[in-house]
Parts: C-alpha cells; structure tokens; sequence
C-alpha cells in the first residue's frame, strides 16, 4: 500500500495546500481526502469510503484516474485469492487510465499533465528480469490495486514510473484506452509472444469475459481465426462481433474438445484459458492440434488452485504450455497502432460505464457471471 497522506480531512493551512487536476480545472485541494472502493476484510463488505489521498512516491507519479475497468483479478483480489494484497483496508483497481498530476523527484520522463495508462504488472527497471526485457516477471513489481491502493479511486498512486507509464495517443479516450491497462493489454501478449499466433492459426478462446473477448479481437486482428467458447449466449455474441469465426456454447455441449477439433480439422493451433477453471484449462490443452500451444491466463486460485492437468496428451503430442502475465511498457507500441488505425476496436470491448458510487455493487455481483464485454467506471 503506498504511505497513506494521514493529514486531517479539512486541514487548512497553507502548508497542506496544493494544486491539483480536479475534473479538468484547476483547484485547491485542502482536505486531500478522496473517494474510493474500499474493503475491511477479504470477502468483507465493499463500499465507498473517504480516506486519506496517496502521497507521490519518489520513483513515481499521483495519477488523477479518468477511467478504470473491472476485471475478474479485482474479485480474486477481494476473494483474498492474491497474496500481493497484504494490508487492509485495501482500495481495488489496476485497469486504468488517467492524468500526471504530480511526478516524484527521481522522474525524469513524466510531467504533470501527461495522459497516461500502465500495465498493471511495473516491473522495478533495475533487475535482471528487467533489464532482460521482462518487467512482467519482476520479483519487485508493483501492482496497482495488489501490492498498492489501486484504481477505484479518485487518485492512484504509482511506482517506478519512468519505466512503467504508457503515453495514451491523442485520439484515445479514457473509457476505451483503460483495457490497455490490463485485459487488452495482458491478451494482445498472450496471443503474440506467447502464443505466437501466425496467419490463419486456429484460436480456442475459453471463456469470453474481457480478456477473452480482448484475445478474440487480437487474433482477428492479426489474421488468425478464432473459436469463442463461453456458457452464456450474450458474451459469444460479442465475440462474432469482434471476430471469432466460430463460437461454441459449451453448457450446450458435451465435449468441447471434440467441438473445437470438429470445427478445425487437425484442433487449435493455439488455445488460452481466459476464464481459469479445472475445467477450462483442461479443455484448453485438449483441444489442441499435435504441437499445438496452450495459453494459460486464467487465475487458477480459490477452488481451482493447481489443476490436475492432461499431461499424457502433452507429452505424446509435444504440446507446449505457457504462462502470461501482463505486457512490458516497451512492447505497448504496436498493440497502441493497431488501435490507433482502427485494426483492432477496443472501444468495442467496452459495454458499459458506470459512476464510482456503483463500483462496490458491480464488483460484488463478480460473485457470479452476469456482465457482457467490459465496464467501466468513468465518474468519481
Ligand atoms: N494473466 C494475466 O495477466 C491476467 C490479466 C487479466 C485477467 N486475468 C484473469 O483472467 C481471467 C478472466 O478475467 P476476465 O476479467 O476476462 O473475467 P470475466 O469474468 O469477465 O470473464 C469470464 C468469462 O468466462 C465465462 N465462463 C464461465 N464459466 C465458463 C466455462 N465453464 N466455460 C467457458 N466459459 C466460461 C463467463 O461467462 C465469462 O464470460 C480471470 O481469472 C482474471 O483474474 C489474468
Ligand atoms: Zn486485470
Ligand atoms: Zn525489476
């Protein structure tokens, strides 16, 4: 969690004084309170609670947040399925975008002003990991909304921020550039360099939530076919829309495996768990072709912790399993131009926004799976 402001709310001198953005104008902030999603206790109740604005680290950047998504990792994180949250209460969110409002006396590439997103993994820049290319497996990575107070908030403070922050193009809004935070962001990676999707590969996507939807999109994008698979008929809708080529509704089905192969011929090229399950991984790794390469971004946590996975198949098919975690700032830039020409719609993943007073309630009904496409909270 970042070092908490602990001035009084309503303190008035000048020492506590300072400018700030505020919805776009110029202001003085006295009480330097804001509001934000809070939880007392993993499971416990959500609300919105005054508490006190984070301080700007040295290394990083007081973000006045303009957007910020729900993702399935905001519920695993409230369900106590992250060990990265350590200290309670705790402020969710790490899927946004938004403006520098103050810059730490160890930055140099940052300015107030600066519209900005991050991915939600910040490596330390430092490392080896880092320096290697791979702030994404950074054993001192920062996380917005995990090892810090996160996003479902009016201000966001965040770390190493010359390595980390991403500069949104002019022409993207808010609202839309919030997945590349996290889900737009974590599949454009998923399906690329770990999946090393190539023209015309066939893509089993399990589960069609925003990271899923996101891969399905990607891989549209990229020239690669996608199989959308998802238990509700609303979310696979989304997906023809985004450009899944086939879609599979497997409470319909008895064998989605033999689905996916019937409709490829040989199986998946590719496959990505996008929901993590026993069931899903599973399927994933069943429904590929003989070297065929299965994508895990699904959490596997709570009561699908360390799934008993069909390791026969992938020995005699030489299969190949991979983890993705995140995308390096570094590797924003071509996923930022195919958003930016029009090749890949992001907006269009976006379904509803929402004010930040109804945030506690929309993450709360994660309990169960109710939403289609992503939400977005652009009020505060
Ligand atoms: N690895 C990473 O870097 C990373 C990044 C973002 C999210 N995640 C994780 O990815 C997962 C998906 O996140 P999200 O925000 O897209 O979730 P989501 O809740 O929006 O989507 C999940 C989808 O799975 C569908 N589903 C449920 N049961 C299914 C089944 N048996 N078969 C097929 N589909 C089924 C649901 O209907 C829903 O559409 C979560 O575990 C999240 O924590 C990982
Ligand atoms: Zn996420
Ligand atoms: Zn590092």
């Amino acid at each position: 969690m970042p070092s908490a402001n602990v001035r009084a709310p309503g303190s008035q001198t000048l020492t506590t004084q300072r400018w700030i953005i505020n919805r776009r104008q110029w202001v003085i902030d006295n009480a330097l309170n804001m509001q934000a999603v809070t939880f007392q206790e993993f499971r416990g109740h959500l609300s919105i609670a005054e508490v006190p604005e984070p301080t700007c680290p040295a290394d990083g950047a007081l973000i006045d947040v303009r957007a910020t998504g729900l993702c399935r990792s905001d519920w695993h994180g409230w369900q106590g399925h992250d060990a990265d949250i350590k200290d309670l209460p705790h402020v969710p969110g790490h899927e946004f975008a938004g403006v520098v409002v103050e810059v730490g006396s160890e930055v140099r590439n940052w300015k107030t002003g600066d519209r900005v997103t991050m991915p939600f993994v910040a490596g330390c820049g430092r490392c080896e990991d880092c320096a290697s290319g791979n702030p994404q497996v950074c054993d001192h990575q920062f996380q917005p909304g995990f090892t810090g107070w996160g996003s479902f908030a009016e201000r966001l403070a965040v770390r190493y921020a010359d390595a980390n922050l991403v500069r949104l193009p002019e022409s993207l809004d808010y609202v839309t550039a919030a997945s590349l935070g996290c889900r737009m962001a974590t599949s454009y990676r998923a399906v690329t360099a770990q999946g090393r999707l190539r023209p015309n590969d066939w893509v089993a996507v399990y589960g069609c939530g925003g990271v899923g939807l996101a891969a399905v999109a990607v891989a549209a994008a990229l020239g690669g076919r996608s199989i959308a698979i998802d238990v509700r008929p609303e979310p696979l809708k989304l997906a023809e829309e985004l450009g899944a080529v086939h879609t599979v509704d497997a409470s319909d089905v008895d064998n989605v495996p033999n689905a996916v192969r019937g409709l490829t011929g040989r199986g998946a090229d590719m496959s990505i768990d996008a929901l993590g399950s026993w069931a899903t991984a599973t399927n994933s790794i069943l429904s590929l072709r003989k070297r065929g390469r299965h994508v895990q971004v699904g959490l596997l946590a709570g009561d699908h912790a360390n799934p008993p996975l069909p390791m026969g198949p992938v020995i005699a098919n030489e299969l190949e399993i991979v983890g993705s975690h995140g995308l390096a700032a570094r590797d924003y830039p071509p996923l930022l131009d195919l958003v930016v020409t029009g090749r890949l719609d992001a907006a269009k993943l976006v379904t509803r926004t929402l004010p930040l007073a109804d945030a506690p309630a929309a993450l709360a009904a994660m309990n169960d799976f109710g939403e289609v496409g992503v939400a977005v909270v652009n009020e505060f």
